[in-house]
């Protein structure tokens, strides 16, 4: 999420109760994360990156090929980070710390996930660490059979990935709600600290997809089983559809999507309406989320329609496991021209709990107490009924 003047205190006494909540046994070489500031060091010495020796995490840039050991090495607020950004098939295995993500395609991504057994989004997000598809680009394995479903979409802004996974796949508690993931957080150092994405799509890449271009703007959701993640492209900045101070409100509404059960499509679509803006009696009107969410959203999302989509298996969305080429498949068409939004699940990426921030005061950890209490229960059921009528659209 983006500090405001009228957050930053906010933030910054939800970081601090969010690390000083963090399970109580870290790995043995784990680097120490410096703590966040306190909110009244945080103020006084104005400690947000930006400063000399403290860079904005979101305004460095790298080549692929150059990406040094690691991109926040400076020992400031949250830092060092912790894991590396060189990262490649040599060390693609269940310990790699590789904090650089790779996004490309329907069937070859990386995913931030728990450097930790049984992790929390919420207590590890300054260091979560890639799982990918596809063991070129050196993150953790995602193990074949973990992903229920996929909806890539291209459109003319930006790329974007939606899925069903198992939490422990990505080294969650299975009961781990989640949180959003972004370049930004509320020091500017990023969440995770020093993480960088790149991807082979020729919209990012230089040379016309042989080598990674840099994603200088992009945001994930994930936890509660479901995961989204979105890269814009650098070229588009107005409207932001990458815009992350909506955290608290999940995938449905950050990244609208027709994703289905045991369905994977690769599909081209529409733009979505930018999060937080909506028509309503020909007017268009802007929603500012409350944080914390004590009011459901005004309204509900479009999906955007999809097209030319192809169908593939899970199979072939792990075929880089085994060095094949990825997907492939029968055109099914388009897909869910309108349909309204649907949950995936009740929580973390479904209804986004707020990664940054942690949770309130009385939640443990993860915000797994808040996130099931963001959304009263008539929301949770119209999602739901939008979601089964979603659902009986496609098939
Ligand atoms: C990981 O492996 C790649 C080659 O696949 C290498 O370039 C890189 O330095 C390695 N990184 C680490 C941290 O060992
Ligand atoms: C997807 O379907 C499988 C098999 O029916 C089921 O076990 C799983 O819980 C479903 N996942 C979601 C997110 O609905
Ligand atoms: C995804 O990208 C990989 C290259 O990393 C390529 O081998 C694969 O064919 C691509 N798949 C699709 C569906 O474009």
């Amino acid at each position: 999420m983006l500090p405001s003047k009228n957050n930053l205190l906010a933030a910054a006494l939800a970081v601090v109760h969010c690390l000083s909540s963090v399970a109580a046994e870290p790995h043995a070489e784990d680097p120490v994360i410096t703590p966040a500031p306190t909110p009244t060091q945080a103020l006084a010495a104005r400690q947000v990156a930006g400063g000399p020796g403290t860079p904005i995490l979101s305004t460095l840039t790298f080549p692929y090929t150059a990406l040094p050991s690691q991109v926040y090495p400076f020992a400031v607020l949250r830092g060092p980070q912790f894991g590396y950004n060189q990262c490649g098939a040599a060390n693609a295995t269940a310990n790699a710390d590789c904090q650089t993500l790779v996004f490309n395609n329907a069937s070859d991504f990386c995913i931030w996930g728990s450097p930790d057994p049984n992790g929390a989004i919420g207590d590890v997000e300054a260091k979560v660490v890639s799982y990918c598809t596809n063991p070129q680009w050196g993150g953790r394995p995602i193990p074949a059979g973990a992903i229920h479903g996929i909806q890539f979409m291209r459109t003319s802004a930006y790329i974007q990935i939606v899925g069903f996974i198992d939490n422990t796949a990505l080294g969650l508690s299975p009961t781990d709600t989640g949180g959003e993931l972004d370049p930004h957080g509320a020091d500017l150092q990023g969440n995770p600290l020093g993480g960088v994405v790149y991807s082979l799509d020729t919209n990012f890449s230089p040379d016309g997809g042989k080598t990674p271009g840099q994603v200088h703007n992009w945001n994930l959701f994930v936890g509660s089983g479901l995961f989204c993640l979105k890269a814009c492209f650098n070229s588009i900045t107005n409207p932001d559809y990458c815009e992350n101070r909506y955290d608290l409100v999940g995938c449905d509404y950050n990244m609208p999507n027709a994703l289905a059960n045991g369905t994977y499509l690769d599909c081209q679509g529409d733009l979505q309406t930018p999060v937080g803006t909506y028509t309503s009696g020909g007017q268009t009107l802007t929603w500012s989320m409350p944080d914390p969410l004590t009011t459901d959203p005004p309204y509900t999302p479009v999906v955007p329609a999809s097209s030319g989509c192809t169908t593939f298996s899970s199979a072939q969305l792990f075929a880089n496991l085994g060095g094949g080429s990825g997907a492939s498949g029968s055109n099914s068409g388009s897909t869910a021209a309108s349909q309204t939004a649907k949950p995936g699940s009740s929580g973390g990426a479904a209804t986004g709990s707020k990664s940054t921030s942690g949770g309130s005061p009385s939640a443990t950890g993860s915000g797994g107490a808040l996130a099931s209490a963001h959304l009263p229960t008539t929301s949770l059921l119209v999602v739901l009924g939008g979601f089964l009528a979603g659902a009986m659209m496609l098939f």
